[in-house]
C-alpha cells in the first residue's frame, strides 16, 4: 500500500496530525480518491460552485504492484521514483512494503515488480524476513500469467552479492510468472543502473501505447542524481573519545555544527559520512602496483574511490586485464571467493604483481560510498548540531594491520575544527511514538546512539511516556558510553530506568539480552501495556539474541509455547512495535 502520511507541516494539530495518519495512512489507492473527491465536493458544494470534473483518461490505468525489501531506505526511495516513472506512462501503481506484504496481492497482481535489498549475511531486511519467508515457503499460490521485474540492491563487498534479489527473481520464476525484464544487480552504486531498470522496466511494463499517449520514459537521471544533491559541509566543534585511555576500544563522539542551520533530522535518522581513505594505506597500495609517482591518480584515490574493498568481480576484472595465470587458476578453481575473505584490494596486487597502469588499477575500484552513522542528537536539545558515535574499527587478519576507512578516517586524521560532508538518511521506521507511549531501548556499544537522541527527544517534549535503556559494552570503567548523560537522564525523568551489561567484568560473560531476561516479568508487563521495543547496533549475533531472548521471556512470563512465544514477538513486528536499525 503507498503510504502518504500527512507531514508535520499541515495546517492540523500533532493529534490531528497523528489521527489522520491513521486513516489515511493505510487507505487504499480507491479509499484515498474517494477521500479526496468527497473533500473537493464538499468545498464546490459549499461555495456554490460546480466541482471541475478531471480530465477523463483516454483509457483506465493498468496497475502495476511495487513491493520493496528495505532496510536504509535505498529500495524505498527507488520504489518511489518508479511509481513516479510509471504513472507517467499509463500505469497505476502500488507500493507495498514487504513488512506489509500479504501474499494474496501478489496474485491478483497483473503486473509484479520487486525491489530488494540484501542485508546481514545474504539475508532479507529484517522488516521483510516474515514476508520472505512466507514467499519461500510451502503453500505459496502460484503466479501464472503475473508479468514482473525484479531489481536487486547490494554490496560487492559481501560474499552474498544480492543474494535476496536474486532468490525472489528465481521465485516468482518458479511460481508461473513471466519475466518481462532481466534482473539487474546494483552495487553500493546504485543510481545510475537503477535508473535504467527503471527506465527498461517501465518500458516493458507499460501498456502499448498507452491511452493512446507516447511512452515517456525517464531513463533514470534524475534518481541518479537526486540521490546525491544534499551533501552539506559540517564542522567538527567537539571531538571526544568517550572511552577511557585503558580501554581497548575508541569511541569518538564528534558534534556537528551546521552553517545556516542543520539539515531537518528526527531522532531515529542517520547521516551518511563521506569519508577519505588513509593517504598511508594508498601509498602502499600505489607502490605495490608499481605506480607510486602517479599524484593525480594518489588524490583520486585518497578522496573518492573504495581502495580497499576485494570482492570477486575485482578479482574477475584483474585476471581479464592483465591475464595473470594464476589469478586465473584461482577463479577456474572456484578458490577466489574463499580466498578474498579478510583481504582488501592491497593483498590482491602484493600476492600477483603484475605491471599495471594507472587506468587499469583505478578500474579495480568502485567509488568511495559513504558509511551510515546513528545520530545521537535531538535537534530540540541541541539545536543546530547534529552529534555521532564512532567506533574505530581496527583488526587484523593475514598478518596485515586493517583499518576501517570511514571510522580511521574520524579517529586518526580528523579533529575539531575539520570540515567533514555529510547528508541525513532519514528513518522513519525507527522514530518515537507518541509522548504518552513507554519504549524499551536495546543498544548495546555504538548501538545506544538513537537512543540518546530518543531521550534528548522525550525531555524536550515533555514526554509522559515511561523510558526503559539497556546498554552493554566491556567494562564499566572504561567503557561506559555517554555515562554522565545517562544519570542525568534518569535524574531528570527523561529515563525512568536503565539497566546495563559489561561483558567483561565477570568471569562469565553478561550481554543486553542477559539483561532482558532477569528483567522478563516487567519487560512483558510494559510490553502487554502498549510499549515498544527498539533494537540498534550489531546485526550479526547481537540483535539476534536479543529477539530470541524476548521470544524465551513471552514464553516463560505467560507459560506459553515455544510456537506461541515466538507468534507473540511477530505480531509485536507486525504491529510495529517491534523496531530495529541494526548493521
Ligand atoms: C543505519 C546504520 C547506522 C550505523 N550507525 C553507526 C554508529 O552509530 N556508530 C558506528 O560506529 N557505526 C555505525 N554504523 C556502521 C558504520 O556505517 C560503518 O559500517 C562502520 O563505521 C565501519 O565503517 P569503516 O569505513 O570504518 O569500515 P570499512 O572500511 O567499511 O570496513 C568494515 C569492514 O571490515 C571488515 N572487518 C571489520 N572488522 C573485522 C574483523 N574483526 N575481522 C575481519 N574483518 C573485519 C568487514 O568486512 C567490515 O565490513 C552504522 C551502520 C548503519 C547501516
Ligand atoms: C550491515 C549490512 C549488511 C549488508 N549485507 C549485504 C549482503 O550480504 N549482500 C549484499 O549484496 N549487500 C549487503 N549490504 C548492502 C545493502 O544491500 C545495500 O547497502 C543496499 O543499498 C541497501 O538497500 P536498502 O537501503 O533498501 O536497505 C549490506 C549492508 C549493510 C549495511
Amino acid at each position: 500500500m503507498e503510504m502518504s502520511p500527512i507531514p508535520k507541516t499541515a495546517p492540523f494539530a500533532e493529534e490531528e496530525i497523528d489521527l489522520l495518519n491513521r486513516v489515511v495512512g493505510p487507505a487504499s489507492a480507491n479509499q484515498r480518491a474517494w477521500l479526496a473527491g468527497f473533500l473537493a465536493g464538499l468545498d464546490a458544494a459549499a461555495a456554490g460552485a460546480v466541482a471541475p470534473q478531471p480530465a477523463a483518461p483516454a483509457r483506465p490505468a493498468e496497475p502495476l504492484t511495487i513491493v520493496y525489501a528495505s532496510e536504509s531506505g535505498n529500495s524505498e526511495k527507488l520504489a518511489g521514483d518508479l511509481a513516479k516513472s510509471a504513472r507517467k506512462n499509463g500505469l497505476k501503481p502500488t507500493i507495498i512494503d514487504m513488512a506489509d506484504l500479504d501474499l494474496s496481492a501478489l496474485t491478483t497482481a497483473k503486473r509484479l515488480v520487486f525491489i530488494a535489498a540484501t542485508w546481514g549475511e545474504g539475508e532479507p531486511p529484517a522488516r521483510a524476513i516474515r514476508a520472505y519467508n512466507e514467499l519461500m515457503g510451502e503453500g505459496v499460490p502460484r503466479l501464472e500469467g503475473v508479468e514482473f521485474g525484479v531489481l536487486a540492491l547490494g554490496d560487492t563487498a559481501y560474499a552474498e552479492f544480492c543474494a535476496i534479489g536474486k532468490k525472489i527473481d528465481e521465485r516468482l520464476a518458479a511460481l508461473g510468472g513471466k519475466r518481462i525484464v532481466d534482473r539487474v544487480d546494483c552495487d553500493l552504486d546504485f543510481a545510475e543502473p537503477a535508473g535504467r531498470w527503471i527506465g527498461d522496466a517501465v518500458k516493458a511494463l507499460a501498456p502499448p501505447n498507452a491511452g493512446g499517449r507516447v511512452i515517456e520514459v525517464d531513463f533514470g537521471a534524475k534518481p541518479a542524481l537526486a540521490l546525491n544533491n544534499d551533501v552539506v559541509e559540517a564542522e567538527i566543534i567537539e571531538y571526544v573519545d568517550l572511552n577511557s585511555s585503558r580501554s581497548d576500544k575508541e569511541t569518538i563522539h564528534l558534534a556537528l555544527s551546521f552553517e545556516g542551520g542543520a539539515p531537518a533530522y528526527e531522532p531515529g535518522d542517520s547521516l551518511d559520512l563521506y569519508p577519505e581513505n588513509d593517504p598511508a594505506y594508498v601509498d602502499d597500495l600505489l607502490r605495490a602496483a608499481g605506480l607510486s609517482g602517479d599524484e593525480k591518480l594518489r588524490a583520486e584515490f585518497i578522496k573518492s574511490r573504495d581502495v580497499t574493498t576485494l570482492s570477486l568481480k575485482t578479482v574477475e576484472t584483474y585476471a581479464s586485464s592483465t591475464g595473470h595465470q594464476y589469478v586465473r587458476t584461482l577463479l577456474d578453481e572456484g578458490q577466489a571467493k574463499e580466498w578474498i575473505v579478510g583481504r582488501q584490494l592491497i593483498d590482491l596486487i602484493a600476492t600477483f604483481p603484475i605491471a599495471l597502469d594507472a587506468e587499469k588499477l583505478r578500474a579495480l575500484t568502485r567509488p568511495l560510498a559513504p558509511r551510515a552513522y546513528s545520530i545521537a542528537s535531538s535537534r530540540r536539545e541541541v539545536g543546530d548540531e547534529a552529534h555521532l558515535l564512532i567506533s574505530a574499527v581496527r583488526y587484523e587478519s593475514h598478518g596485515r594491520a586493517r583499518k576501517g576507512v570511514a571510522s580511521s578516517y574520524v579517529a586518526e586524521r580528523l579533529k575539531r575544527g575539520d570540515r567533514v560532508r555529510v547528508k541525513v538518511k532519514p528513518n522513519k521506521h525507527f522514530a518515537l511514538p507518541a509522548p504518552d507511549k513507554d519504549i524499551i531501548m536495546v543498544g548495546p556499544g555504538t548501538g545506544v546512539a538513537p537512543f540518546r537522541a530518543f531521550v534528548q527527544e522525550r525531555r524536550a517534549t515533555e514526554a509522559t511516556g515511561r523510558s526503559w535503556l539497556f546498554f552493554g559494552d566491556r567494562h564499566f570503567t572504561h567503557d561506559f558510553l555517554y555515562q554522565l548523560d545517562w544519570q542525568d537522564a534518569l535524574k531528570d525523568g527523561a529515563l525512568t530506568r536503565m539497566d546495563v551489561a559489561f561483558s567483561r567484568d565477570t568471569p562469565e560473560k553478561i550481554y543486553v539480552q542477559h539483561k532482558l531476561w532477569d528483567r522478563r516479568a516487567e519487560l512483558i508487563e510494559w510490553l502487554d501495556g502498549g510499549a515498544l521495543f527498539y533494537v540498534c547496533g550489531d546485526a550479526k549475533a547481537m540483535a539476534k539474541d536479543v529477539r530470541a531472548a524476548l521470544v524465551r521471556a513471552y514464553a516463560d512470563v505467560k507459560a506459553l509455547s515455544p510456537e506461541a512465544a515466538e507468534q507473540a514477538v511477530v505480531t509485536l513486528e507486525r504491529e510495529k512495535r517491534y523496531l530495529q536499525d541494526t548493521y
